[in-house]
């Protein structure tokens, strides 16, 4: 797709969420190029997955609007965003723990192929591409934390999207499993030409594979640009002074926790 001749792949427009007397979401307007890798960070609870939940039609939003492609999807089910080429991972690992790996991939590829043999030859072709094949007939429950996070992006590759949504994808991994992720990760929007908007916690992780961060914070969208240039933002700072951990963390993980 050439970034010259076409608009944002996705645009968000005074989003909002509303949680009986909470406004989760709170008038979030956003716009993501064919392309991009826009990262999104946070402390815990400042609206992010809700976010995600909204663009991808698992909560319905209060307000605002969604368009993917130019087309108008506020409020559409997730199966319906799949179709038009909207997928997500989620923050826990979502998946049929008894299916083998390859039937929780073929569920999702039956988006686009209602043919079994079809689905299970696109869901091997996905699980190949992510180094996962040999695993593909082993129990899903059976898979390390790392290998189960790949079964969910598989998932989300399985249904072909142009925008795919990734909520906290290295979390709980080590050093290793973090690498290989992020070179994973890559290759989905490099070599598999997906746009890719990730909510991550660790600042490294969001320098190396993001020109372009938004900052969330109680709802509100507080900063965007690039990561060096939105850390050192006065009002960024502001809202993260007394957030960090007394123990635990570290100084290039965003705190987690609200100051009580
Ligand atoms: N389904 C829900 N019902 C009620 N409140 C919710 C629901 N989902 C999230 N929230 C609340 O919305 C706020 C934003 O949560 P969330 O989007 O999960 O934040 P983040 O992903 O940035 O940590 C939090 O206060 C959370 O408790
Ligand atoms: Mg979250």
């Amino acid at each position: 797709m050439s970034m010259a001749d076409t608009g944002p792949i996705l645009a968000v427009d005074r989003l909002t969420v509303r949680f009986g007397g909470l406004l989760a979401v709170d008038g979030v307007s956003f716009a993501v190029r064919p392309g991009e890798i826009v990262g999104v960070i946070g402390p815990n609870g400042a609206g992010k997955t809700t976010t995600f939940n909204a663009i991808a039609g698992h909560v319905r939003p209060t307000g605002g609007t969604v368009r993917l492609k130019g087309q108008d999807v506020t409020g559409w089910p997730p199966e319906r965003m799949a179709a038009a080429g909207l997928a997500r991972t989620f923050q826990l690992v979502r998946l049929f723990r008894s299916l083998s790996v390859v039937e929780n991939v073929m569920v999702a590829a039956a988006t686009r192929h209602p043919s079994t043999h079809r689905a299970r030859a696109k869901a091997l072709e996905v699980l190949e591409r992510l180094g996962l094949a040999g695993r593909a007939e082993d129990p899903v429950g059976r898979l390390t934390l790392a290998d189960q996070k790949k079964v969910e992006i598989a998932r989300a590759l399985g249904t072909e999207p142009d925008v795919l949504l990734l909520d906290e994808m290295m979390s709980g991994l080590t050093a290793d499993e973090t690498e290989e992720m992020l070179a994973l990760v890559r290759d989905v929007n490099v070599r598999q030409h997906v746009t890719l908007v990730v909510v991550e916690h660790v600042m490294p992780i969001i320098h190396s594979l993001c020109e372009r961060v938004l900052v969330f914070d109680y709802g509100r969208l507080i900063a965007e640009g690039p990561p060096a240039a939105v850390m050192s933002n006065p009002e960024v700072i502001a809202a993260y002074i007394g957030r960090r951990r007394s123990t635990g963390g570290s100084s290039t993980t965003m705190p987690m926790e609200r100051p009580v």
